[in-house]
């Protein structure tokens, strides 16, 4: 690894160098635009937040983690320049902290050409009957509220200028399923689905593009916890690349680095007006993209990304737009 890698990397954050060239997204295809990123400071938004910028784009990132949100406006600058990347301390359940961000990000670029909801603190997870009201109310203040807020100060902008996209990181299960434990998470996601939804409605035909995208398994492992895999484990060789896990969840192969979820989030944005009013989960994402994760071999097929198991079904209307044209 290079010296100036290295010392862009050596920092809180839990990250891996990005370069996606090899996705086939073009260095500069946002060249331009201005995006704001919630939740920009960690895991899934910080990888979008990468590789928004990355693709050419200045960055917004709205973060209540003030140390990981100054460090993440360090390494974008570090990796794509001075003056992409600005950090505003923001918690979005407050009006007068996204009235802020609006003003510093006007200031900085002048205006905002997307934005990307993604905040929320995974820990309201809790079962209905055990969990505090109030974590149901900051679980609707961070999806419901800390959204609608967000929108407002910045859609008008975007409509104006007939230009913009907004989305938002769903997720697949709108009411708990075994396998994800709590409710009062699902309940807060899906409020701001509803919310996006209604919005995409809002603004057809304003040159305003909303969809959602569910990032399903984005995360890094760190494999040094975990024992190794047994011998015959399906990781492809051209994988260690990232830091990959592969816990065979269904429909998936393994873990989505956040690197390459920020790929797609890319490639989303890039097709906003074909996925206009609907959701797409980042695999269908990758398979549009033809991207070699996990590994084509193993890749699902486009359609089987889109057959649902019947638990699914019910859920998960976010997922079942038009998706990307064939
Ligand atoms: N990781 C996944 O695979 C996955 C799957 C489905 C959906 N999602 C969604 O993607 C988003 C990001 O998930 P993640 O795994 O990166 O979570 P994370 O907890 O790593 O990151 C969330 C970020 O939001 C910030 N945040 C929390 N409350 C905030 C507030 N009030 N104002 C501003 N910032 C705030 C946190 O500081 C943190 O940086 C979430 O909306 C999550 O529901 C993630």
């Amino acid at each position: 690894m290079a010296a100036e890698t290295k010392a862009v990397l050596s920092t809180i954050l839990n990250i891996e160098p990005i370069d996606l060239a090899y996705t086939g997204l073009k260095k500069d295809s946002l060249k331009g635009e201005v995006a704001v990123v919630t939740g920009g400071a960690s895991n899934v938004g910080l990888g979008y937040a990468r590789a928004i910028a990355w693709a050419g784009a200045k960055v917004v990132i709205a973060d209540l983690n003030a140390e990981a949100g100054a460090e993440t406006e360090r390494v974008i600058n570090a990796e794509n320049g001075p003056d992409t990347a600005l950090f505003v301390k923001t918690n979005i359940t407050q009006e007068e902290d996204v009235k802020n961000l609006a003003a510093k990000a006007f200031q900085k670029f002048g205006k905002v050409d997307i934005l990307v909801n993604n905040a929320m603190n995974m820990r309201l997870n809790g079962p209905v009957l055990s969990s505090p009201i109030s974590d149901l109310d900051s679980s609707f203040a961070i999806s419901g509220r800390g959204v609608m807020l967000a929108v407002k100060e910045f859609v008008p902008g975007m409509i104006e200028r007939k230009h913009g996209v907004v989305t938002y990181s769903a997720t697949q299960f709108h009411y708990a399923p075994p396998m994800v434990g709590g409710s009062i998470y699902t309940a807060g996601k899906a409020a701001a689905t509803s919310i996006i939804m209604s919005l995409a409605n809002e603004v057809k035909g304003t040159g305003v593009n909303v969809f959602c995208l569910t990032p399903a398994g984005v995360m890094r492992i760190d494999m040094s916890k975990f024992p190794p895999p047994p011998k015959d484990a399906p990781i492809p060789k051209d994988a260690p690349k990232f830091n990959m896990a592969m816990f065979g969840m269904p429909g998936f192969n393994g873990m989505v680095p956040p690197e390459a979820g920020g790929a797609a989030m890319v490639y989303c944005i890039l097709h906003a007006e074909e996925l206009h009013g609907s959701g797409i989960i980042i695999t269908d994402a990758f398979n549009a993209m033809n991207f070699p994760y996990p590994n084509p071999a193993t890749a699902p097929k486009p359609t089987e990304s889109h057959r649902l198991s019947d638990m699914e079904l019910t859920l998960a209307f976010c997922t079942m737009g038009p998706g990307f044209k064939k």
